[in-house]
């Protein structure tokens, strides 16, 4: 008898339930009013004296331990049953994360940054809400100049005029006022123009200016680097100066990349001729750099000037400058494993 108690005490730990049925037919088994326990004391009366104290602790042991395996499985399950009210299905698989993704005007902006430091380039940054001064007569614009209308100026105050900067070369005075030679810098920013939406403009929008002064620096100099930038970013290594005229550049050109014509795209947005314009630029005009407190008899520098949507436009794709703004999940989500 002795030891079919003892292996009744192995079933007894060994035992596992996870309702509480289970549970209850288990103590029903061991512990209810005709269960083995009552059966086994009941026998434990008609055994020899000398087995009765092993026995009877044995049987002790037994309906301890039945008792407790009650208790613990019990509370294990109250325990479950708390933090399920509390937390839900801790088991439940989760919520899935819903990942980000970068916007395409910063995903490009990045890139002309990355592309231009590679070279020893800085990035440098300047007001939105500008003066005259800056966006304008420093840049070889004096007031009744006909270059001004060119670019629609939201105004904010007159007299001192107070303006949203129409281009970010307000960035290069900035920069020069601040800085001496030599300079090698960059400056990414929102640019606003009062012109009518359309599918190509908007009154908001992106640039990047180029701005580098030293010593001796020529417009080969100026040719090479928009060679390297084009061959980075685009991957196109045929570019052409066309001559053209920005008042604070002398001379000026703007820069076409041979984009080729390989598809009905390529076609389309080079009109046929299978060159795009991607920038102005220029050496840039003695009188800016005496403006801006630099020896243009020491000096010499030049500049650029790209606007961030076109090529962003162009790199992708995109038919609608109006897209950028309109945060469109379903056209941001397309950007979320570029660059
Ligand atoms: N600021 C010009 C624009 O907004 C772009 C530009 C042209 C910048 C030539 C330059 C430059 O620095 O040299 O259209």
């Amino acid at each position: 008898m002795l030891d079919k108690v003892t292996e009744l005490i192995g079933d007894v730990q060994a035992f596992k339930a996870v309702s509480k049925e289970e549970i209850e037919a288990f103590r029903i088994k061991y512990l209810g009013n005709k269960g083995l326990l009552k059966e086994l004391f009941t026998e434990f009366k008609t055994v020899d004296a000398s087995m009765k104290k092993d026995l009877g602790q044995a049987l002790n042991r037994l309906r301890n331990a039945a008792t407790d395996k009650v208790k613990e499985l019990n509370d294990a399950i109250e325990d479950t049953a708390s933090s399920k009210a509390i937390y839900g299905d801790l088991t439940r698989p989760s919520e899935p994360i819903q990942l980000g993704s970068r916007h395409p005007i910063s995903l490009v902006r990045n890139r002309i940054i990355e592309v231009f430091s590679k070279i020893g380039f800085t990035v440098s940054e300047g007001p939105e809400i500008e003066d005259d001064w800056h966006n304008f007569t420093a840049l070889n614009l004096p007031e009744y100049h006909p270059a001004r209308d060119m670019q629609d100026t939201f105004f904010i105050e007159q007299d001192p005029d107070i303006l949203l900067r129409t281009h970010t070369s307000s960035v290069q005075v900035r920069y020069m006022e601040e800085n001496e030679p030599p300079i090698r810098t960059i400056s990414p920013g929102r640019v606003f123009r009062n012109e009518d939406i359309s599918a190509r403009a908007h009154c908001i929008f992106h640039q990047v200016e180029g701005l580098y002064i030293d010593t001796d620096v020529s417009f080969a100099d100026l040719k090479q680097t928009l060679l390297y930038f084009t061959k980075e970013m685009f991957g196109k290594s045929k570019i052409r100066l066309r001559p053209s005229y920005f008042p604070f550049t002398e001379p000026s050109a703007e820069v076409d990349i041979y984009w080729g014509l390989e598809t009905e795209v390529d076609y389309k947005i080079t009109k046929g001729t299978g060159w795009l314009e991607i920038m102005g630029c220029g050496m840039v005009d003695p009188n800016v750099l005496k403006n801006a407190n630099i020896d243009p008899e020491k000096y010499t520098g030049y500049a650029f000037g790209m606007g961030i949507e076109r090529i962003a436009m162009l790199l992708y794709q995109i038919p609608d400058i109006r897209m950028f703004y309109e945060n469109d999940v379903r056209f941001l989500e397309q950007f979320k494993s570029v660059l």
